[in-house]
């Protein structure tokens, strides 16, 4: 069975559909800039032409970078802040005609991961961290999520870690792959002191040269490249819009 995934980034919204077995793309992924400025009915405007344009009819899942309660964007990190208390949700299904879920970023690339990816069949505590503009984590506990963890967020050398550790600080800062390691190194430990992780999986387009930073991290966690590459986001992001992402999402509250 497809389902379909959506993408929000901050410079392009993408979506597909994707096969709920395998976790592939099932046709050629549609790809539209995200508008500028991207006030949130933009930002609806052009993911419900990213699904028409795929010729998708049916449920959709939606990533999107912010803490996503109910459908609504809570925070505003690497987004326009008008994005804050947007009910995303119910705006796509009222352009889209069709039930629509929506989940952070990065918890839909470690549903992906944990579905299909390096977190399959792994139990214990499992921590996701997407390496891009920000850091987006996901963290699983016995194979099921914890919505909304902004591990990104917290402090080092007095400022917001993903400042100082995303791999927009390594473009922005030209940093080799030696410093940026130590930098990621720095986060790590410092995550790790809090959580006490059994696997951490390094996602996000940075995880393609994993090569170059992971055989130098000293973290005590075993920290593995995420298998999904650039399309776990998408193919989370489906998984979250159908019945079957029930097994690792938590009850809702009462
Ligand atoms: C946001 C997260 C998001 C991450 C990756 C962070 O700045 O606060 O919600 O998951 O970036 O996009």
């Amino acid at each position: 069975m497809d389902a379909f995934g959506l993408d929000v980034g901050g410079s392009g919204i993408k979506g597909a559909p994707v096969d709920l077995e395998t976790g592939e793309l099932t046709a050629e992924r549609v790809r539209i800039k995200t508008p500028r400025p991207a006030t949130p009915e933009a930002i609806v405007d052009t993911a419900v032409e990213v699904v028409s344009r795929s010729g998708w009819e049916g449920p959709v899942g939606c990533g999107f970078p912010a803490v996503i309660k109910n459908g609504v964007a809570q925070t505003a990190a690497n987004i326009e802040q008008e994005a804050i208390g947007f009910d995303f949700q119910r705006h796509l299904e009222k352009g889209l005609g069709e039930p629509v879920r929506m989940i952070n970023d990065a918890d839909a690339a470690g549903l992906a991961e944990m579905r299909w990816g390096a977190g399959r069949e792994v139990g214990g505590v499992v921590l996701m961290l997407t390496l891009g503009t920000g850091i987006g984590t996901a963290l699983f506990v016995g194979g099921k999520l914890v919505p909304n963890t902004e591990l990104g967020h917290i402090e080092l050398h007095g400022g917001d870690a993903e400042l100082y550790a995303a791999d927009a600080a390594r473009k922005r800062e030209d940093l080799s792959w030696n410093e940026y390691a130590g930098r990621l190194d720095e986060y790590l430990r410092a995550v790790e002191d809090l959580l006490w992780p059994d696997l951490i999986v390094v996602g996000g387009g940075i995880s393609k040269k994993s090569e170059k930073f992971i055989p130098s991290l000293t973290a005590r966690t075993k920290v593995v490249p995420a298998e999904m590459l650039n399309e776990a986001g998408i193919a989370g992001a489906a998984l979250a819009g159908t019945d079957e992402a029930a097994g690792y999402l938590p009850s809702p509250p009462r």
